[in-house]
């Protein structure tokens, strides 16, 4: 079958970038990205997209009316592919069997019904949502069940391993997409190289397998962390060492932020260069400061107040949103945010927190001044030249009289 019109359904953070730069590297081919959600759409076909990567806009300025379309019409889109992906969310099941572990197949099953009731020709159906071993064959199971006359379809499993913000640094070559490569950058390739030639239930299984080995060294390495905090050692020198090792290479050994109590948040989104907050520790930290009763004032370059509300009014994260209301503000700049702080978070790892003028931020807040890097990117002896009190992770910081500097006492 030749490929002229691609469809995808999710406009989300895979589905979005992923055709973009599809449409981009195949100009000859029709890529129509279609979604449910209408406020999506509307994002996509603005001048505001609602997902920052990266070199993204100029992608979609570039191909989005000439080969690259935003829709609701799912329908349509479905009819007109000759391949079509299935980029929907699989969000942790919140009830049931499985809940607070296990994906939510249900957008996948309703893409899956969606593309059988519409088909009239033969479709490739591509899995790109994260989905457990076999889950390919539950999608078949659908398609075929509800198969028209005439209509065939062949369903391949490629999940979506690129990691959000990565777009310019992977340069992926996306023209090569009908070989399907899977690839995780951020593991290393060696191990992991499948061709959607092998089995559905192979390529997932090496999906969820990357997750764990992932999961696994950054749980890891985050309990190193904790014996370096008490021992003085610095986990940074023990990571790198580590690393040196090949067989186990250096990329997930860097250790993550553990709660504690601060006033200032810079940074909400789950890493820099994105605007996705999805499980970003910025709201972890945020819900163990107010359950402490802080008043917090958060400043991220990319992510809008409206989403820090959200996140942090969600009935997972508090019961009373009219106390969040109450206690976080959201500010445009990290010098009005840190103004009369006691303390400041790093919670993300955006470049421009590193170049702020931190004796300007020192001189008007409250003294003493604590900085606690939870991402580990600040030039920590030139701070403490200046005044502050640090904290970081996995590292025990020289000042004297420091070492834990949160506490519920206010005098503290
Ligand atoms: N975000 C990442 O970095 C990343 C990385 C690897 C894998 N994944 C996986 O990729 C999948 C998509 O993730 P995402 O971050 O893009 O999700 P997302 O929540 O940003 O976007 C999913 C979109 O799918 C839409 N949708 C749901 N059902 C639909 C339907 N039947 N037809 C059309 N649209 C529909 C939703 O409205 C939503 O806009 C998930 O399974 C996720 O686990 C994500």
């Amino acid at each position: 079958m030749t490929i002229k019109n691609i469809c995808c359904l999710g406009a989300g953070y895979v589905g979005g970038p992923t055709c973009s730069i599809i449409a981009l590297k195949c100009p000859d081919i029709k890529v129509t990205v279609a979604d449910l959600s209408k406020e999506r759409i509307a994002q996509w076909n603005s001048e505001k997209l609602p997902i920052y990567e990266p070199g993204l806009d100029d992608v979609v300025q570039k191909c989005r009316g000439k080969n690259l379309f935003f829709t609701n019409d799912v329908t349509t889109a479905i009819l007109e592919a000759d391949l079509i992906f299935i980029s929907v969310n699989t969000p942790t099941k919140t009830i049931g069997n499985g809940k607070g572990r296990a994906a939510d197949l249900k957008y996948v099953e309703g893409a899956a019904r969606m593309i059988a009731n519409v088909s009239k020709n033969d479709k490739i159906v591509v899995e790109k949502s994260t989905v457990p071993v076999r889950a390919a064959e539950s999608i078949s199971r659908i398609l075929t069940a509800n198969q028209k006359p005439g209509v065939s379809y062949q369903i391949l499993s490629n999940p979506e391993f690129l990691a959000e913000a990565v777009c310019e640094a992977t340069g992926a070559d996306f023209s090569e997409v009908a070989r399907a490569i899977v690839f995780d950058s951020r593991i290393g390739s060696k191990f992991l190289q499948a061709s959607i030639d092998h089995p559905i239930a192979e390529v997932n299984q090496l999906f969820s397998a990357a997750n764990a080995m992932l999961a696994q060294r950054i749980s890891s390495i985050n309990s190193l962390s904790a014996v370096c905090e008490a021992t003085g050692a610095d986990v940074s020198e023990v990571a790198r060492a580590i690393g040196f090792d090949s067989r186990i290479g250096s990329k997930f050994l860097q250790a993550s932020i553990v709660s504690g109590k601060k006033i200032c948040i810079l940074g909400f989104a789950f890493k820099k260069n994105t605007g996705d907050t999805r499980e970003s520790p910025a709201i972890y930290v945020a819900k163990t400061l107010l359950d402490e009763g802080a008043s917090m004032k958060i400043y991220d370059p990319k992510v809008e107040e409206e989403r820090i509300f959200e996140d942090l009014t969600h009935p997972s994260i508090c019961e009373v949103p009219e106390q969040v209301r109450k206690h976080v503000t959201v500010y445009q700049d990290a010098y009005t945010a840190s103004e009369g702080c006691h303390a400041i978070v790093i919670c993300t790892e955006w470049d421009e927190f590193v170049t702020l003028d931190y004796n300007k931020i020192y001189d008007g807040m409250m003294k003493p001044a604590y900085v606690f890097d939870g991402r580990k990117i600040l030039d920590h002896k030139a701070l403490i030249d200046m005044g502050y009190h640090v904290q970081t992770i996995g590292k025990k910081l020289g000042r004297p009289m420091v070492t834990r500097c949160w506490s519920s006492n206010p005098a503290i």
